[in-house]
């Protein structure tokens, strides 16, 4: 039987569960996670992924039967506001599609404020308990539709994972590494996803089951193996997936086999007019691109990761957040969600420049005297707010506070569009 825990705080979840054993969660903390309008965020992602405007396409994917549904007859099957609701959506698709079929949405936070501010305050919550922030990156994960009813493969992911279910019901067996490990052909099992080819039936015995219903949130930690069973019937959940791998190895294997092969590409001797004019052939061509790739690198890279360190950061470590918005802001009061300030840091190698990250949205401006101690008076201000003009009233000369209010009413728009203003 399935044990269920109610929490209070995110201390006694992270001291018995995260990172350590799975459970259901069933607790007032997680209620925010229920809110959001998924089937508008849904809808959106299906239209961007139409009008191509998305930076990874198979963040949109659906699968029927056995396989995956080609991109070319995904469209007539992707939500659409006219169908209304999540359920009348499944239910159009169920018809067409006879049984199993779900579709799968990667980084849906970026298609939803209501979303990305859930997450956020559920994340920060595990985080700051838990005293650390994982090393990869997080990301938001939806899936609805109709599984069939056999259990899924037994797999393991590198990401630890909170699964809200939304609708239907939800069971998922669950094994600690050591269990199975010996089943893994996988080197570095540990570090890897990896796929069992093992029958279910054979260790289910040993099996730790998490089921539930709406409401409920399943969780497993990120070395746990797991197979997830259903009764066919629709369902739609939602996945809060937390990567803890972040190799730098693997990731300069990559680099290095990207620009590999880039090099072998045309593009290079267009850019640099091999052969008449660079002479020595391909190897120079390819000897002066990489030595100002790396001059570029070198000198830009003590900002860049600042800046993305910032990012990452100011938005619980998602990579994709919800774009800008259009700012309401226009009154005297400023006022910030105490939980999460507007972090800003001088630029590590130009320190009359200020970086301001903001649910992942990073701005530079120019590191004017006053602007640090502004930003700590917004960060401190509580629920009232910072009275902006008054506040320059009170610590500039005349002559300076009309250019002073002018530079941060821009501030505070970006700030505002970047999601970080409250409005009371
Ligand atoms: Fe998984």
């Amino acid at each position: 039987m399935t044990e269920v825990f109610e929490f209070d705080n995110w201390s006694q979840f992270t001291e018995t569960h995260w990172q350590r054993r799975p459970g259901v969660l069933r607790t007032p903390l997680t209620a925010p996670m229920l809110e959001p309008d998924y089937f508008s965020a849904l809808v959106t992602a299906a239209d961007d992924w139409l009008g191509g405007k998305l930076v990874r396409p198979r963040d949109v994917r659906m699968l029927m039967g056995d396989g995956e549904v080609k991109s070319n007859s995904m469209a007539p099957l992707l939500p659409r506001a006219e169908d209304g609701d999540m359920s009348q959506y499944i239910r159009r698709v169920g018809q067409y599609a006879h049984g199993d079929w779900h579709i799968v949405v990667n980084s849906l936070q970026q298609f939803s404020w209501p979303l990305f501010r859930a997450a956020k305050e559920i994340l920060d919550g595990i985080y700051r308990a838990a005293g650390s922030v994982p090393a990869g990156l997080t990301d938001c994960h939806l899936i609805a539709g109709a599984y069939g009813e056999a259990p899924t493969r037994i797999h393991k992911d590198t990401a630890t994972v909170m699964t809200f279910v939304l609708s239907g019901k939800k069971r998922f067996y669950t094994w600690p590494f050591e269990a199975l490990v010996q089943y893994s052909r996988t080197p570095d099992p540990l570090h890897h996803q990896v796929n069992l080819d093992i029958d279910f039936r054979e260790v289910a015995d040993q099996a730790t089951v998490v089921e539930g219903q709406a409401g409920d949130v399943l969780y497993w930690p990120s070395d746990y193996w797991h197979c997830g069973e259903s009764d066919g019937s629709p369902h739609v959940s939602v996945h809060l997936a937390t990567y803890t791998d972040n190799n730098v190895a693997r990731t300069l294997d990559s680099l290095v086999s990207t620009a590999l092969s880039e090099l072998k590409s045309d593009h290079w001797l267009d850019g640099f007019a091999y052969p008449p004019q660079v002479g020595g052939g391909p190897d120079v061509a390819a000897d002066k691109a990489m030595a100002s790739i790396l001059m570029d690198v070198a000198e830009g890279l003590p900002t860049r990761s600042q800046a993305k360190r910032l990012r990452r950061a100011s938005a619980v470590n998602f990579e994709f957040v919800p774009g800008q918005r259009g700012s309401a802001f226009s009154g005297e009061r400023a006022v910030v969600d105490e939980r999460f300030p507007v972090m800003f840091e001088r630029g590590v190698d130009d320190d009359k420049t200020l970086l301001l990250a903001v649910n992942g949205h990073v701005s530079r401006v120019p590191c004017l005297p006053w602007l640090e101690d502004f930003l700590t008076a917004l960060n401190t201000a509580g629920p009232s707010g910072v009275d902006y003009r008054a506040h320059f009233g009170r610590t500039l000369r005349q002559s300076e506070v009309a250019q002073a209010v002018a530079a941060v009413a821009q501030l505070l728009r970006f700030i505002d569009s970047a999601g970080g203003l409250v409005h009371p």
